[in-house]
């Protein structure tokens, strides 16, 4: 939620935090801003309502010549999005800027005491406390401001601070909301995520949560809580710029869709030793430890949520220990049976979403062991796991999730497999066909892929429609949820998932002359079920999209639309079967007209609550 950038050093700063923000508009797009520090140390703020083109273009008009300032693309939490509401915000006499992502709980009673004191707000945010807080401290240290503000928030927040009373300086630091510090040569970059700063560096600094980023004449100095110095080493970012670039495709999301082979053999690939077995750096967890662990909790957000219901199936199927999933922001607060014997799998694209990282604090509290599975490096769910597993898809930009929910799926069976044969729960020969077909399933995907034209003519039926229904019994119950989900995000449709056994308690009574519902029918001992389900639609006159297996009996006479994926083994169907849903979804947004990237609501980062 929310992008944060700052520039110090002696370049332009403003094309430097414009490029930035724009690789972090999948955090939010709804308005955006930037302040600077010009070259006669005035401060300039410039905000604008709606994507950052918008700002670009007034940018251009002003004359914003400097080399420290702040920049900000929001997602409303606190105010309509507005140009009042966009950062960065100003104290009232306009010499201090904050920029902030995150959310301060006790604004409204520090508001309350600011407007007392006889503050002016201009805004309806939970931000502008920060600028009148750190003007009530100033009285002549600025960094003794910012320290005294700092002690008085509680929430999350990543912050960027710059005043014109200190034209020398400028400081952020972080409290559950992420940042990272680039450095190159003098010069430093202050970012939300790595792609902001890639075209600038790809040495970072990640910060931890409250340390404090001070950057003076020059110098970078970064200090704990209570103003000690810390010693931080650099590290060196493998992604390059193209990495998080579109590279000739119309739409991330279509290129991170065609990067699915290739995150499923990295992902896969660099676990396995020269004897074609799994070797898990990350994960410390030995034989003793696993016979101990006697349930495991999966907890998630969205997509990773959906991951996480694929990954009950194969621990349960190979490794046998008994496993919930819940939705992260549900797990918290529902007093969760947690002993030392309970193993929690966090599951995190990002690494940060605010209510999967607060679960994984409440496991850790009542003496879980946390395992995490998280796409980025150094992430705060990676910084705070016992066992740590790294899905390599590479970043992800689109904001609807593709290639990292098929890298999750991997891990989880590569996890699944990794326990089977450490507990002695699968055979030799089992565990070594299992992970010959996981080796595969990237060429599988190529092959669903070259077939887009048929799924493009299917997405057309979509785009007529004004609700849909997705069905599925057993694993593929998971997928046409996560299905349903991505059509939901991107192509806006109204898109209810169902197990295909239930439609008929309730929901059949919404289909009508041409509704559209999508079967997935992959499981061998499940397909004349889903089959029966598919004529029970037909009879109440749906038009049914079949997903199934190539040469899957009976389909092809029932459903009005078949798309045939190759076939695997039936617990590692949903990588193959999403594949064809993500397309659609895709092409549906297209021919609808839709900002694919980044729909409308959403953002891809959810750091906060
Ligand atoms: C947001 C994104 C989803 C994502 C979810 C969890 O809602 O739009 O695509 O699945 O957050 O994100 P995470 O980074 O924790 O996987």
């Amino acid at each position: 939620m929310c992008g944060i950038v700052g520039f110090y050093g002696k370049q332009d700063a403003i094309a430097i935090i414009l490029e930035g923000l724009s690789a972090l508009e999948y955090r939010g797009y709804d308005s955006s801003g930037v302040a600077i520090l010009d070259e006669k140390h005035l401060l300039k703020c410039v905000k604008e309502k709606g994507r950052l083109k918008v700002l670009e273009a007034v940018v251009k008009e002003e004359h914003m010549v400097g080399s420290i300032g702040i920049g900000h693309t929001r997602w409303a939490t606190h105010g309509v999005p507005s140009k009042e509401n966009a950062h960065p915000h100003l104290s009232e006499d306009e010499t201090i800027a904050v920029v902030h992502n995150g959310i301060i709980e006790n604004y409204l009673e520090l508001k309350a005491e600011l407007v007392e004191k006889g503050y002016t707000f201009v805004s309806d945010t939970d931000t502008e406390v920060i600028p009148h807080l750190i003007d009530l401290y100033d009285e002549g240290d600025f960094e003794n401001a910012v320290y005294q503000a700092l002690s008085r928030l509680k929430g999350a927040y990543a912050l960027g601070i710059i005043s014109s009373r200190y034209p020398d300086t400028f400081m952020a630091t972080r409290k559950e909301s992420p940042l990272v510090v680039g450095v190159k040569d003098g010069e430093y970059v202050v970012a939300s995520d790595i792609p902001a700063i890639l075209s600038f560096t790809r040495d970072v600094y990640y910060l931890d949560n409250h340390e404090v980023v001070i950057l003076d004449k020059g110098h970078l100095r970064i200090q704990d809580s209570q103003g000690h110095l810390v010693n931080k080493t650099v590290t060196h970012i493998d992604w390059n710029k193209e990495a998080a670039s579109k590279n000739g495709y119309s739409h991330f999301m279509m290129k991170e869709i065609y990067e699915q082979p290739t995150a499923i053999r990295e992902t896969l690939g660099r676990r396995l030793d020269e004897k074609g077995h799994i070797h898990l750096d990350g994960i410390k967890l030995q034989k003793e430890d696993l016979e101990q662990i006697d349930k495991i909790y999966i907890v998630a957000c969205g997509t990773a949520y959906h991951a996480g219901l694929v990954g009950k199936y194969a621990i349960e199927k190979l490794a046998r220990i008994p496993v919930t999933v819940d939705i992260a922001s549900e797990f918290r607060y529902s007093d969760p049976f947690i002993d030392r014997k309970t193993l929690l799998i966090v599951v995190s694209q990002s690494g940060e979403t605010a209510d999967t990282l607060a679960a994984l604090k409440e496991a850790k509290r009542r003496g879980g062991r946390i395992l995490a599975i998280t796409n980025v490096v150094g992430s705060s769910v990676a910084r705070e796991a016992d066992d740590l597993f790294y899905t390599w898809a590479g970043p992800e930009i689109a904001v609807a999730s593709t290639k990292a929910y098929t890298a999750q799926l991997v891990a989880f069976y590569i996890l699944a497999l990794h326990f089977a044969y450490t507990k002695g729960t699968l055979t030799e020969g089992g565990y070594t066909d299992y992970i010959q077909e996981v080796e595969a399933l990237g060429t599988q995907v190529e092959i669903i892929l070259s077939e887009k034209d048929h799924i493009q003519d299917v997405a057309r039926i979509l785009v007529e429609a004004t609700s849909a229904f997705y069905l599925g019994r057993g694993v593929d119950y998971t997928t046409a949820m996560e299905a349903a989900l991505k059509i939901k995000e991107i192509s806006y449709l109204h898109t209810e998932a169902f197990a295909a056994g239930e439609l008929k308690h309730g929901t059949i009574a919404l289909i009508e002359e041409g509704t559209p519902v999508l079967a997935i029918a992959t499981q061998d001992h499940l397909v004349e079920k889903m089959v029966s389900n598919m004529k029970e639609v037909k009879a109440r006159g749906g038009y049914v999209i079949a997903i199934a297996k190539e040469d899957t009996p009976h389909i092809q006479q029932v459903a009005d639309q078949v798309i045939e994926i190759p076939k695997t083994s039936d617990l590692l169907m949903p990588i193959l079967a999403v594949v064809p849903t993500q397309l659609l979804a895709y092409y549906t947004s297209v021919l609808k007209g839709n900002d694919v990237d980044k729909p409308r609501n959403l953002a891809k980062s959810v750091t906060v609550e």
